[in-house]
């Protein structure tokens, strides 16, 4: 793959990231667990606003699609039905010199971990295995004896709740076909390389939407998907230049068609999925009424016949997206009549986590009460920060880091005639404005976006 022409801001942002609030590693006094990561104060705000915009845009916009918040934990035999138990396996490859573990099929994506300028098998001292195929299902046990027959998985995917549950919520919603379901929720993978930060774990979570079609109108809905999802990825302030559709080369064995939208993470890492939209055809419902023996057919009333319909499904890593907002928002620049320059989130408004940060310019006058006042007064409306340490610059560099899109600042005016500054964080233009015109400033600067 070809490095990207955007820069790679990964080292960086990861130590933003702890510096700030967004995300630490799990378990870190413990030396911390691998690929696991924690999200802060900061980081649980930006990814709940990246799933609120999901939630917003894919159910309480639309009357054809139905939330959903199935649990982690199903029968065993649903995975069994879904192919995960016979097929969800990465080819694994271990070295006997370096004790490195490999995916058989990627060794060209990684290194020789005493020669790290070759990939593995290709140093003199390397000495693969064979691959063997593993599984990437975590397990564990229901109930109090560990035994074979008291397996379960954590899911590797969210969709099976949602077949499973096809019939229950088209029945008691009385959605007629063509609808969606929709869920929010945490998946587990036991990812033989995970890294990049957040981009590969463990334990992740995601956005995934199964839409119910009729059998024969699947290749139009596909591509209503692929467009609506791309979409949704510009509106959340992802460039478009770092965004594009990839085409599957092989499809999977239940897949009719099959686009990846893929985002520029820049460097080597380069063009990398984000988001799948599949085809499924009649699949996965056909598989569940055949291990459950029960009927998965919609009755379409008017034609009086039944069916089991297609499934376009869109698919998105809720953590992923994340960081491909934060790596699409880090910028470093120049400040004019500034020596120092200034590390910028550009984040896109609607995600940041702290939309407003109020000031007092000194701690005399008043300017603290009138300030606190006024920051208690917006955070009813949406989070606002509150800081009186350290020079104003310092301060204003502080919100820019982490992307809050507005600064407050009550001054020497502002005791005297009631107004305040509002400065924006990427042009830095300052407007005067009444405080008690503020939050109204603020709603329509924020809903303009
Ligand atoms: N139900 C279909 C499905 O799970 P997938 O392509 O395996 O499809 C969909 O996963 C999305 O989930 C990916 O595009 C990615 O955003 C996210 N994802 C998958 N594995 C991940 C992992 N190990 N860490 C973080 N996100 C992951």
């Amino acid at each position: 793959m070809p490095a990207s022409t955007y820069p790679d801001v990964m080292d960086k942002l990861v130590s933003l990231c702890k510096r700030r609030g967004y995300i630490f590693q799990s378990s870190e006094i413990y030396g911390g667990t691998g690929s696991v990561w924690d999200y802060g104060p900061l980081g649980v705000e930006l990814k709940k606003n990246v799933k609120d915009r999901w939630w917003h845009a894919m159910v309480r916009a639309r009357d054809d699609i139905e939330g959903l918040d199935a649990a982690i934990l199903m029968h065993p035999r649903v995975w069994e039905a879904s192919g995960h138990v016979a097929g969800f396996v990465d080819p694994l490859v271990d070295c006997r010199t370096c004790k490195g573990r490999f995916r058989a099929d990627k060794l060209e994506d990684a290194r020789c971990l005493q020669k790290p300028s070759r990939q593995p098998g290709q140093a003199e001292q390397c000495q693969l295995t064979e691959a063997r195929q593993f599984n990437l299902m975590f397990k564990t046990f229901m109930g109090p004896v560990e035994e074979t027959a008291s397996v379960v998985y954590l899911r590797p995917e969210t969709a099976q709740g949602i077949f499973v549950n096809f019939l229950n919520v088209q029945q008691s919603t009385r959605q007629k076909v063509p609808f969606g379901i929709a869920q929010i929720g945490k998946a587990f993978r036991n990812e033989i390389t995970p890294g990049n930060f957040i981009f590969r774990t463990r334990e992740f979570e995601q956005m995934e939407m199964q839409f119910f079609v009729e059998p024969g109108t699947d290749a139009g809905h596909f591509e209503y998907w692929k467009e609506e999802r791309m979409r949704w990825h510009h509106a959340i302030g992802l460039a478009p230049s770092r965004l594009q559709y990839k085409a599957h080369e092989q499809l999977a064995h239940y897949a009719r068609a099959a686009f990846d939208i893929e985002f520029d993470f820049g460097g080597t890492l380069g063009f990398q999925e984000i988001e799948g939209i599949h085809n499924r055809s009649d699949y996965d419902l056909g598989r569940h009424q055949e291990y459950s023996g029960k009927k998965l057919e919609y009755f379409d009333q008017p034609n009086n016949r039944r069916y089991v319909p297609y499934v376009i499904e869109t698919s998105v890593g809720a953590d992923r997206v994340t960081l491909a907002a934060l790596v699409n928002a880090y910028r470093e620049e120049a400040v004019p009549g500034e020596e120092e320059g200034r590390v910028v989130l550009g984040l896109h408004p609607s995600i940041a986590p702290v939309k407003a940060a109020v000031f007092a310019l000194t701690k005399k006058d008043g300017q603290p009460e009138m300030a606190r006042k006024l920051a208690a007064e917006l955070r009813r409306a949406f989070p606002t920060d509150y800081d009186e340490t350290g020079s104003i610059g310092k301060r204003y560099r502080r919100q820019d880091e982490v992307g809050t899109p507005f600064c407050i600042t009550v001054d020497g005016q502002s005791t005297a005639d009631g107004t305040v500054t509002v400065r924006d964080r990427d042009t830095l233009v300052q407007d005067r404005v009444a405080a008690d015109r503020v939050r109204a400033y603020l709603d329509e600067r924020l809903s303009a976006a």
